[in-house]
């Protein structure tokens, strides 16, 4: 591996020795079938991802994250495993894997790799024994199998409701019902098993052997469950998990957020100090920031992603509050802080933060974006002040593919094409995530621009060619060089992880200094502001004649 920086001691030590090098990186994260796509079939792969690291290098970030790239049936995106130590024969071979991680590396690029504990593929070995196996059996209780309720068992074990909706059981054939708290091809592992923790033991050490260099954790909150019979009904709280965890005592929920949670990633930490430097990991946890920050521990994950900032709205209140204490709680758990305005789960922000408060964004999905109406040129420019706050803040931000183009969501996909888990799992009530998977383009021509030499697995609006990199590669002003920019020099700026708001900045304005002068003013009123004293070394949007316009963040030097 090298060093990103071996000829320049003064820039902050980001190397690959350096065991904190991820507490303030940028971190790209890749869905690789929406990435690049190297064969042709439509569905990007690893070969696709390796010709395109040299658009990463030049980007200036620090890591990328690669979202499954393991064997799946695609029942929800890859996040329905089949074997987690294995590559997706349609996106390439193990080979291909490390000559991905090799080049990453030349690149000075670290890799994290996404792992899904919380649940296998109902295709995995394991959930095909288990079935085969029948009731009482050792192979039944590495998931979480259960008679139903009702005179023949005719009703599931509890009212736990699937993220994606409907009951979170499902019936096989010999009467039993399985766990299933996200799509029903997706069971639940039950990690009271020892045969489950030591496999996913294993499965650390094989992706660390392989010299990947971190790992993202999904669901990281709901792998302990309390499943001391009888199992207890959620009532009025089976909804949505963040309504549910504000709604009951720490620690109470029978299956999220749960105190034994903990000691699965205090054990992990061991694995990852093994190595040297030792492997990083970010939990998601949808939990409350005082509780989501115990996943961050030193002694645990080291970070965990910070949804109530990429939740907040363009409030200029509100993200103070959410920032502030986002860095508090931090600090008190000795974490790194994170911030996050995009990823392949939400609505893409040049679009999201135009939205008026309070927008249903499933309905406005359902209305192909049309209700409301709203401009992608304004969209584009608030984005382009949100993302130079965030990289302005201490901590690790975390960049989804796209963002850097300016992308926003593409919220007309037709019905017919969706592919997500959601829509027909809520009986067509929820459109589902398609509208940010959309792959990228990189040509502003071609049949599916530049994304492969086929077509696309979901098809691309043509507004894409305005956003391609080819159409934004070396011309001023355009949100790719707005981010390159940023990166080279928020790495220059990098010092300390603590910043000092403004005592008297105005109503809708953002206003802090990192150290030696470094300053960020984000403006979101409607007003234009004038320039404080400093030389201006970025502006998301032109100035204002020589003031700070609308929807507008410059970041000042002494
Ligand atoms: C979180 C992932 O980000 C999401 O895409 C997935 O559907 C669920 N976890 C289930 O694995």
């Amino acid at each position: 591996m090298t060093d990103r920086n071996p000829d320049r001691p003064d820039l902050p030590d980001l190397s690959s020795k350096n065991p904190d090098w991820w507490r303030q990186a940028v971190v790209y994260q890749i869905y690789p079938r929406s990435f690049a796509d190297a064969d042709g079939d439509g569905l990007g792969d690893l070969r696709g991802i390796t010709r395109r690291l040299n658009h990463l290098a030049a980007l200036g970030v620090d890591a990328l994250w690669l979202s499954p790239f393991y064997p799946s049936e695609l029942a929800d995106g890859g996040y329905d495993v089949s074997d987690h130590r294995d590559v997706d024969p349609r996106l390439g071979t193990l080979e291909d894997f490390d000559a991905l991680a090799a080049e990453a590396h030349r690149l000075g690029l670290k890799v994290i790799v996404d792992l899904v504990p919380n649940h296998s593929s109902h295709t995995h070995v394991w959930f095909q024994e288990a079935l085969a196996a029948g009731p009482g059996s050792p192979a039944r209780d590495r998931y979480v199998f259960r008679d139903g309720r009702g005179a023949q068992g005719e009703l599931p074990p509890t009212d736990w409701q699937s993220v994606f909706g409907g009951s979170a059981w499902k019936r096989v054939p010999d009467g039993q019902w399985y766990l299933h708290l996200f799509a029903p091809e997706q069971p639940d592992l039950n990690w009271s098993n020892e045969e489950v923790r030591a496999d996913f033991r294993t499965t650390l050490r094989f992706w660390s052997d392989r010299g990947v260099d971190g790992f993202r954790v999904d669901v990281a909150h709901a792998l302990a469950k309390d499943l001391t019979e009888p199992l207890r009904d959620l009532g009025d709280l089976s909804a949505a998990a963040e309504q549910v965890l504000d709604d009951m005592p720490p620690g109470s929920h029978p299956y999220y957020d749960r105190d034994e949670v903990h000691e699965i990633y205090r054990d992990w930490r061991k694995v990852f100090d093994t190595y040297a430097p030792p492997r990083m990991a970010v939990a998601e946890a949808w939990v409350p920031n005082a509780r989501r920050v115990l996943y961050a521990r030193p002694d645990e994950l080291g970070q965990a992603f910070n949804f109530e900032y990429l939740q907040a709205g363009w409030d200029a209140d509100e993200l103070r509050q959410v920032i502030t204490d986002a860095l508090t709680t931090a600090r008190t758990a000795g974490a790194s802080a994170t911030w996050v305005l995009s990823n392949h789960d939400v609505v893409r922000h040049a679009s999201r933060l135009l939205l008026p408060p309070g927008t249903d964004e499933n309905a406005w999905l359902l209305s192909g974006g049309h209700a409301p109406a709203i401009d992608p040129a304004k969209g584009l420019r608030r984005a382009r002040a949100a993302t130079l706050l965030m990289l302005a803040l201490p901590g690790s931000s975390y960049v989804y593919q796209g963002e850097e183009l300016g992308l926003p969501e593409v919220a007309d996909l037709p019905f017919e094409v969706l592919q997500d888990p959601i829509w027909e799992q809520t009986g067509h009530v929820r459109k589902g995530r398609d509208g940010c998977r959309v792959p990228l383009p990189w040509t502003t021509t071609g049949p599916s621009y530049g994304f492969g030499a086929g077509g696309a697995w979901l098809p691309q609006p043509e507004s894409f060619a305005a956003y391609a990199v080819e159409a934004q590669d070396g011309v001023e002003g355009s949100t790719l060089e707005l981010y390159r920019t940023a990166l080279k020099l928020r790495r220059k700026l990098l010092e300390g992880e603590s910043l000092t708001w403004a005592a008297d900045s105005p109503a809708g304005v953002l206003d802090f200094a990192r150290h030696d002068g470094w300053r960020c003013v984000a403006n979101l009123s409607g007003t234009a502001l004038p320039l404080p004293p400093g030389e201006v070394v970025l502006s998301s949007a032109p100035l204002d004649d020589g003031r700070i316009g609308p929807d507008t963040t410059v970041w000042l030097a002494r």
